[in-house]
């Protein structure tokens, strides 16, 4: 969702805000705007509707006001549509104080009709929530003098989900924020602090970083942080690392973020491998913070959205296979709302790239009231849904910053996958010698994925023919069916191409009506070495649709003489067992989708109406 930047420090605040944003467009593009105060105290503002290059192109003279204190944003539309009016930041207390805001303050239109009736003056310039809560700090600060009394005053009155940044020209050097359910995090560097919805928004300036808590407020100014709960008590804070490194988040040559994200697949796993399989066995120090629990449990239910969603039904697959626990994959937004059995013998595993995902954190957060045990898998340090959890295990991915997900992807299954062999050799379901042979498996999917990945201009040549086409299926079987629905979420993400995923034993109980001439229909072909008779029924589904005309586009093991005779195109894959073959077959499909967006001439990693962190439920 929205993006936060703030800034104090020296006079080049303008730089500081724009570069924070464009790290940050990815989690909303409809508009974006900035406030600064400059160095003879002005308050200066600009916000434009549509992408932050508008913005930049229609800065005028802003740059040389400059100043050592602003606020930065980036907008994904909730309340009111994508225009100039509706940009943030909003003005409070006649125009002397500036507010942007990222979530959504369910109680606006009560508070709006209550402020209309106290000053029968006061006029709104947008429709939207957040400009309440500007007005609101306003008046509270005229009655105060105090800005982060002003905020923590309002704070109480809102309902909702929260992060809101402040700054009055009549206290310059300082910016207050505050949050709830939404995120932020500091930056601490030499004589400057900043604040960010996550730490992209300042990497490129400090590596040092501070969490802050649900429900708190912290004051930035140029030589100190100082961060308090709502009721205006002090709170410890930690202060982390960032690992992430700020030219990972450039485009470097590439075409686009996602081109580069999906390069960076053999190393996402790679990394998030790296340090936690040593002598055949997996090491996963995270897990500690769980105690004893991990001996006790008898059920895992995994929550996810989206992409997320997709590599935990792989975990599924995985985790009861070799663990024999039983395991439910649910989508986060639908979880809570069904009054779900959870209790102490649960462990509830969040998957989530941004960590910041609301129906995700939302789901987190009644499973922890339900007494579960939680363990979160997340990218992004310093996110939300980790700190809520008892235990994380991050994946090291590196930033993503193309809106649709790629190579968190990969990375999350690779943990999933350690978490899986973790929790068999816990409860003695595998031996010491399965766990090693998997292990080696498992390490052996960077060097293979690279192979796949050679194949990438034919892809796109294959993308290039298929431009005009209305719609594709993809079929899978077991673990190819998370991949098959993937492949189809890609397209859809990217390419605005109706798609279907499909388990491909399911075809004939109805969606084998959808098959007509021509119709293309990507299958992902399990091992013909796959020991469960997996591969002779894809092949059967194969001739079944191909029989009714469908164009067949196989993702195959290297040199599978029974899929030739029935395939129009195959993508080859070096052989991995079944449960590895995903993170080898995924890529060729989000290419696919990249590439077939390209063609199309769509913007790949700004998709329309998707946000990467999606902060709203
Ligand atoms: C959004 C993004 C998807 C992503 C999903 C879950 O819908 O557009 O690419 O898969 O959120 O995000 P998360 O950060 O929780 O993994």
């Amino acid at each position: 969702m929205c993006g936060i930047v703030g800034y104090v420090g020296s006079d080049k605040s303008v730089e500081v805000l724009l570069s924070g944003l464009r790290r940050l467009e990815y989690r909303g593009y409809d508009s974006a705007g900035i406030a600064v105060i400059d160095p003879h105290g002005e308050l200066h503002t600009r916000k434009r509707a549509g992408k932050l290059q508008t913005l930049i192109d229609d800065l005028d003279g802003l740059a040389l006001a400059n100043g050592a204190t602003g606020i930065g944003h980036t907008r994904w539309a909730t309340h009111g549509g994508p225009n100039d009016q509706n940009a943030h930041p909003h003005l409070g207390d006649d125009g002397k104080l500036a507010l942007i805001h990222n979530g959504i303050i369910e109680n606006f239109a009560e508070l709006k009709r209550e402020l209309l009736e106290n000053n029968p003056d006061i006029v709104f310039a947008s429709e939207t929530d957040s400009e309440v809560a500007a007005l609101l700090v306003g008046i509270e600060y005229r009655a105060t003098k105090n800005l982060a009394e002003a905020l923590r005053r309002t704070v109480a009155r809102l309902h909702g989900a929260f992060t809101l940044l402040v700054l009055h020209k009549d206290e310059p050097g300082v910016v207050v924020g505050a949050r709830r359910n939404s995120p932020l995090v500091i930056g601490l560097g030499d004589g400057e602090n900043f604040l960010g919805s996550d730490v992209a928004a300042f990497v490129e300036h400090t590596r040092r970083a501070v969490e802050i808590g649900q429900d708190q407020i912290v004051t930035i100014r140029p030589d100190s942080v100082t961060i308090t709960d709502f009721d205006g008590a002090p709170v410890a804070s930690r202060e982390f690392e960032i690992a992430w490194d700020a030219s990972a988040s450039e485009k470097g040559g590439w075409s686009s973020f996602m081109a580069k994200e999906i390069s960076e697949e053999p190393e996402a796993i790679a990394k998030t491998l790296l340090g936690r399989i040593v002598d055949g066995e997996v090491r996963l120090h995270e897990l500690d913070a769980l105690g004893d629990a991990l001996n006790d449990i008898d059920r895992v239910v995994i929550l996810g959205c989206g992409t997320a969603a997709y590599s935990g039904m792989l975990a599924k697959y995985a985790i009861e296979k070799w663990a024999r626990i039983p395991v439910d994959v649910e989508l986060s937004h639908e979880f809570r709302y069904r009054d779900p059995i959870v209790n102490s013998r649960t462990l509830v595993v969040s998957v989530s790239q941004s960590g910041e995902t609301m129906d995700t954190l939302m789901a987190v957060k009644y499973a922890v009231q339900a007494g579960a045990r939680t363990l979160a898998i997340c990218n992004t340090q310093g996110a939300t849904i980790p700190r809520e959890s008892d235990a994380v295990i991050y994946t090291h991915a590196g930033p993503e910053v193309a809106v649709a997900s790629t190579k968190a992807f990969v990375a999350q299954v690779a943990a999933f996958y350690l978490l899986g062999l973790h929790l068999a050799d816990v409860r003695g379901a595998l031996s010491k010698a399965e766990i090693s042979g998997l292990l080696e498996e498992l390490q052996a999917l960077p060097d293979q994925l690279s192979t796949v990945l050679e194949q990438h201009e034919a892809i796109k040549q294959l993308a290039g023919w298929m431009t005009d086409t209305r719609a594709v299926l993809f079929l899978g079987r077991h673990a190819g069916y998370p991949v098959a629905l993937e492949g189809a979420l890609k397209l859809k993400e990217l390419a605005y191409i109706h798609a279907e995923g499909f388990a491909a034993g399911e075809l004939k109980h109805g969606p084998i009506a959808l098959i007509e001439a021509g119709q293309p229909v990507f299958v992902v072909v399990p091992s013909p070495r796959a020991q469960d008779s997996l591969h002779p029924k894809v092949i059967s589904n194969i001739q079944e649709i191909r029989a009714r005309g469908a164009r067949i586009l196989a993702i195959a093991e290297q040199g599978d003489a029974a899929v030739l005779p029935y395939a129009d195109v195959v993508i080859p894959i070096p052989l991995a067992s079944t449960l590895f073959e995903p993170l080898l077959a995924v890529a060729p499909l989000q290419i696919f989708a990249m590439e077939l967006a390209a063609a199309k001439g769509l913007d790949v990693d700004q998709p329309r109406n998707l946000a990467k962190s999606v902060t709203v439920e």
